[in-house]
């Protein structure tokens, strides 16, 4: 979700690093006169910021490390919580290649999550080299090339607000500008958005018949990039790739994967080419209770 910018600078202990720059994922800092700037209009309010930088010089307002409070250091759970709190989306990688061995372990571990009747009917295609994932980026910014343009018909827009309950306009409104930026971009300069340089992925996906498909494979989506922490790599889940692959059938055929499956999530994976030195990023939750009145 884009909203304005709740970022503050430390200017004395900003040393102009660059790592929050680079980490950004909606452009809202840049370096003016060498430290770190709020000048976008729009954050994702996701702290990665605050997590890569080494002298802890940024803050977002009410944004902080909401953290678990019964459990005991060094214990099992304790290691766990370390892995969620540590975990995030990655936005950079290095070359280095991941081991075919290392992903079928991952796809392993995401098979081993809840599934609704235990149907257990995900299936995982995996995209094992960087030049596979930019032929499978390629595909997918030719979806948004043509959305796009669609999208810049008032005719079609128009239409859509008429019979498709203006899901092309909602799409001009909220993702156009920036799509269109991030095509630009990765045509003039060679800064590919989607998968940020990742060196593999995981394509999550189910089966027909089974009763709760998107989360079956959300279950093991999340198993996969835990273990992916766990083991020092990076992750994303690309929701612009599920989205295109459901709306153009080429691009899943182009990964042969069969036109019965649905495919729920596409994981990027790598090396990160970053240093998180610290949680950050999350909004305080308040539970709420219910309670009968005879309950203690
Ligand atoms: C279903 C889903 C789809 C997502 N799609 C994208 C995406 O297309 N591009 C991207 O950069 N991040 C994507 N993300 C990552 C979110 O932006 C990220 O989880 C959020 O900003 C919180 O940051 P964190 O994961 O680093 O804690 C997606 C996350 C989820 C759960």
């Amino acid at each position: 979700m884009r909203q304005k910018p709740i970022t503050t600078i430390n200017e004395q202990l900003c040393t102009g690093c660059e790592s929050c720059v680079k980490i950004c994922p909606s452009d809202t800092l840049s370096i003016r006169d060498g430290i770190a700037t709020v000048t976008g209009e729009e954050s994702m309010h996701c702290a990665q910021c605050v997590a890569v930088c080494p002298v802890n010089a940024i803050s977002l307002e009410g944004i902080g490390v909401p953290r678990p409070k019964t459990i005991e250091p060094k214990t099992r759970a304790a290691l766990l919580s370390e892995i969620m709190m540590s975990r995030r989306s990655c936005r950079a990688y290095v070359d280095t290649p991941v081991e075919r061995a290392v992903i079928e372990d991952l796809v392993t571990l995401g098979s081993w999550a809840p599934s609704g009747t235990n149907s257990q009917m995900w299936t995982f295609t995996i995209v094992p080299d960087r030049e596979s994932m930019l032929a499978l980026a390629e595909k997918t910014a030719g979806f948004y090339r043509r959305l796009n343009k669609m999208a810049r018909s008032p005719v079609k827009r128009g239409f859509s607000r008429l019979f498709m309950k203006d899901v092309l306009g909602n799409y001009y409104r909220e993702y156009h500008d920036s799509v269109e930026l991030a095509l630009d971009e990765w045509a003039k300069t060679g800064r590919e958005r989607l998968f940020h340089g990742a060196v593999a992925g995981i394509l999550v996906a189910t089966r027909q018949g089974v009763s709760c498909p998107v989360e079956d494979a959300l279950m093991a989506s999340q198993n996969i990039v835990l273990a992916a922490q766990a083991m020092g790599l990076g992750t994303c889940l690309v929701g612009f790739v599920v989205e295109a692959m459901a709306r153009d059938r080429s691009i899943g055929a182009m990964l042969g994967i069969p036109t019965e499956e649905t495919v729920h999530a596409v994981i990027a994976v790598g090396h990160p080419d970053v240093k998180y030195v610290r949680p950050s990023g999350r909004k305080k939750v308040t539970p709420r209770y219910f309670q009968t009145m005879t309950s203690k």
